[in-house]
């Protein structure tokens, strides 16, 4: 099985990367299941109704979310119609949504976790407990797991990599929205990769214009983060899977500027 995941889409352009290239990138990766996060694609902040829909009508087939999913409140409307969106499995019980799904691809069942780092990070219930409550339910319907863990910290992810390693199929890290060269499978067949990396603005500061930022860091004056325009970057990861033992066969980074 061939497994896209899509870094961070952020904003107008990060949205015109997917409506321009996904389709291309999933045919000549003869990719199976894709899978993005959807979380920085409202301008940056959430996700809407409407973006959802464009995103599942380009071809995505996943949309996992992160610390941004409460900022539109169209997001638990979305929950209630049964899309295919996810968000962090560790916030509170009673929560609307859900941390996982499991999904149909070819003749096998695959399952999607998303969860959240709590290192400069809300503090939500421990990520690592809460995974290995999510494991119990999903192994009883297949062993084809694969987590994003949007997190902050690289240690935190690194962390959760080697604490899944032969208990999932593939972690792979957002949220910092700067892709790490770190790809690698564990030694019992977990893919890894610290993080999968922004698809939205270039020539920006993690997607937002780099003179707010600039000036932010300078001045530590308020300003309203604008999302950059220009050059875009699409960011993600392919895995091969393997249909009967869940363990991962090759990872490889995708970069397109
Ligand atoms: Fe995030």
């Amino acid at each position: 099985m061939r497994v896209l995941a899509i870094g961070d889409i952020v904003g107008n352009s990060g949205r015109a990367m997917i409506k321009d290239f996904l389709g291309k990138v999933k045919k000549e990766l003869e990719v199976d299941l894709c899978i993005a996060n959807g979380e920085n694609s409202a301008a940056g902040n959430g996700i809407t109704r409407h973006i959802a829909y464009e995103l599942f009508n380009h071809g995505v087939d996943v949309i996992t979310m992160g610390n941004h999913v409460w900022s539109k409140k169209e997001i638990v409307r979305l929950f209630e119609e049964n899309l295919k969106i996810i968000r962090p499995a560790n916030y509170p019980p009673g929560t609307p949504g859900s941390g996982h799904i499991v999904v149909g691809v070819k003749n096998s069942k695959a399952a999607i976790v998303n969860i959240s780092g709590r290192v400069y990070l809300e503090n939500l219930d421990c990520p690592f407990r809460v995974i290995e409550n999510e494991l119990k339910l999903i192994k009883k319907i297949t062993n084809i797991i694969i987590v994003d863990f949007h997190a902050e910290a690289t240690s935190e992810k690194v962390a959760m990599g080697w604490y899944l390693d032969g208990k999932v199929s593939a972690v792979f890290g957002t949220h910092t929205h700067v892709q790490t060269a770190d790809e690698r499978i564990l030694p019992k067949g977990t893919g890894y990769i610290t993080d999968i990396g922004m698809t939205g603005p270039y020539d920006s500061i993690l997607g937002v214009q780099k003179e707010i930022i600039i000036n932010r860091f300078i001045t530590h004056f308020p300003e309203k983060f604008e999302i950059a325009d220009g050059p875009a970057q699409f960011n993600g990861i392919i895995l091969e899977i393997d249909e009967v033992t869940g363990k991962t066969t090759s990872i490889n980074r995708i970069v397109i500027k």
